[in-house]
């Protein structure tokens, strides 16, 4: 995990961060009008973003990482290098960069082990003048996959 400069980063990675924060705009929020944007970096270079979706029935909330990935899989893609999340709030930015909740963290996991890469996860503050990149294995460290099950995820084409 490090932290880095914005303007350090690669081109992409900074585009990534960019449209993510410009799609934030689109959560749907109306619980805790937190917006969240992601945007997937995938190992051909394409953006998929997502935003948060929210629910009155609170625990059936989804959020933009999770929205990301269903978005790219019902795209056909689904192998990924990083994904990029900005955060803000109603009214306020955020001081500290916004890190995927515990179930994001699950499915993004299984993401890196379906691309077979260290999956980087890029988090900024809103005015992205704090910049985190964390390996998924150091946001979920002895995370549980596929491997557990015995099953080559490599093979898996469907
Ligand atoms: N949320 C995300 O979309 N991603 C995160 O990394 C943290 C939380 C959303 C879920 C919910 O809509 C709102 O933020 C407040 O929890």
């Amino acid at each position: 995990m490090r932290q880095v400069k914005y303007k350090q980063l690669t081109e992409l990675q900074k585009k990534a961060l960019d449209v993510a924060l410009e799609v934030l705009k689109h959560a749907y929020n109306p619980y805790s009008r937190f917006y969240v944007g992601a945007t997937l970096i995938s190992v051909d270079g394409e953006l998929i973003s997502g935003t948060n979706f929210e629910n009155a029935a609170y625990g059936s909330a989804i959020c933009a990482e999770r929205a990301a990935v269903l978005r790219a899989n019902s795209m056909g893609v689904r192998n990924f290098s990083s994904i990029a999340v900005i955060a803000r709030g109603e009214g306020f930015d955020t001081t500290e960069v916004t890190a995927p909740c515990g179930s994001c963290r699950q499915v993004l996991y299984e993401l890196a082990q379906i691309s077979d890469t260290k999956l980087e996860v890029i988090l900024a503050t809103t005015k992205k003048d704090k910049v985190v990149i964390a390996t998924i294995d150091e946001l979920l460290p002895l995370g549980f996959g596929p491997l557990d099950l015995r099953i080559d995820i490599k093979k898996y084409k469907a």
